[in-house]
C-alpha cells in the first residue's frame, strides 16, 4: 500500500523537477506539495516576495480586513493559526461535493476517473492545511504566550462556520466564485507566510522539532517550516487556479 510519509520504504517517488538539484531526490508528500531544501525555500520566498498578489475579489478583501479588524494588521503566529483553522474548509466542500457526484455519474468511466482525481486532490490539501494548523499551533505554543480564550478559541469557530457557510454558497451557485475567492485565500496565505519569514530574521537560527515531523517532514529552522508551509499555500493557489481554468467537471 502506498505510504505517503517521508524517508518510509515505499514512498511514491514523483519527484520535483530540479534546476539547482537541490530538493532533487525529495518525495511529494501525502499533500503531493513538494517538500524543498534550504536553497530552493529561500529562493522560492525570494519568488513570492518579488511576486505581485491576485488581484483579490470583494469577497477575499472583505474576509482579509475582517481578519485584521479581529486580529490587528501585524502578523502573527497566532493569527495564521485563525487562518490555518479556516483554510481546509473549501476543500471538504469540494470533496463533497465531488463525491456525491461520483454516486450520480460512476457509470461514466472517464468522468468518474476525474472525479476521483479531484477528489485524492481534495483530501490531500485537507490534510496538508491540518498539518500546518497543528504545527503552527506547536509554535504558538512555544512561544510561551497566553492568546485570548475568546478571539483565539471562540471567534475562529464562528469564523470557520460563516466561511463555511459562504464557501458552500458560492460553489453551489457557481464552482467558479469558490475556486477564485480560495486561489485568493491561498494567495494572500502564500504571501503572509513569506513577509513574515522576512520580517524575522531571528527565527533563521531557531532549530525546529515537532511532533507531527514524521507526518510533514522535518526542518532545520523555524524559518524554513515556515517557508516550507508558505510553498504548500502557493500550489494551493495553483490548483485552485487550475480548478478555475478547467471549469465545472463534467
Ligand atoms: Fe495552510
Ligand atoms: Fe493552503
Amino acid at each position: 500500500m502506498h505510504d505517503p510519509r517521508p524517508g518510509s520504504g515505499s514512498v511514491d517517488v514523483r519527484l520535483l523537477p530540479s534546476p539547482d538539484g537541490d530538493h532533487a531526490d525529495r518525495p511529494l508528500t501525502a499533500a503531493a506539495t513538494p517538500r524543498l531544501g534550504r536553497r530552493a525555500l529561500r529562493h522560492e520566498q525570494l519568488a513570492t516576495l518579488a511576486a505581485p498578489r491576485r488581484r483579490y475579489s470583494l469577497l477575499a478583501r472583505l474576509l482579509f480586513v475582517t481578519m485584521d479588524l479581529l486580529y490587528g494588521r501585524r502578523r502573527t503566529l497566532e493569527k495564521f493559526q485563525v487562518l490555518e483553522v479556516v483554510a481546509r474548509i473549501p476543500y471538504q466542500i469540494w470533496e463533497n461535493a465531488a463525491y456525491r457526484l461520483f454516486t450520480r455519474r460512476h457509470r461514466d468511466g472517464a468522468l468518474a476517473r476525474r472525479i476521483h482525481e479531484r477528489i485524492e486532490e481534495n483530501r490531500e490539501q485537507q490534510d496538508n492545511e491540518q498539518w500546518h494548523l497543528l504545527i503552527v499551533g506547536e509554535l504558538v505554543r512555544a512561544s510561551g504566550r497566553k492568546p485570548s480564550r475568546v478571539r483565539f478559541r471562540v471567534l475562529p469557530l464562528l469564523l470557520a462556520l460563516s466561511y463555511y457557510h459562504v464557501a458552500w454558497l458560492m460553489f453551489v451557485l457557481a464552482p467558479r466564485w469558490s475556486y477564485r475567492l480560495n486561489a485568493d485565500f491561498e494567495d494572500h496565505a502564500e504571501h503572509e507566510y513569506a513577509e513574515y519569514v522576512a520580517e524575522h530574521p531571528e527565527l533563521e537560527t531557531v532549530p525546529h522539532r515537532s511532533a507531527f515531523a514524521d507526518r510533514y517532514g522535518a526542518h532545520a529552522t523555524v524559518a524554513d517550516l515556515l517557508r516550507q508551509i508558505g510553498h504548500d499555500e502557493r500550489m494551493h493557489k495553483e490548483e485552485s487556479e487550475r480548478y478555475l481554468a478547467e471549469g465545472r467537471l463534467r
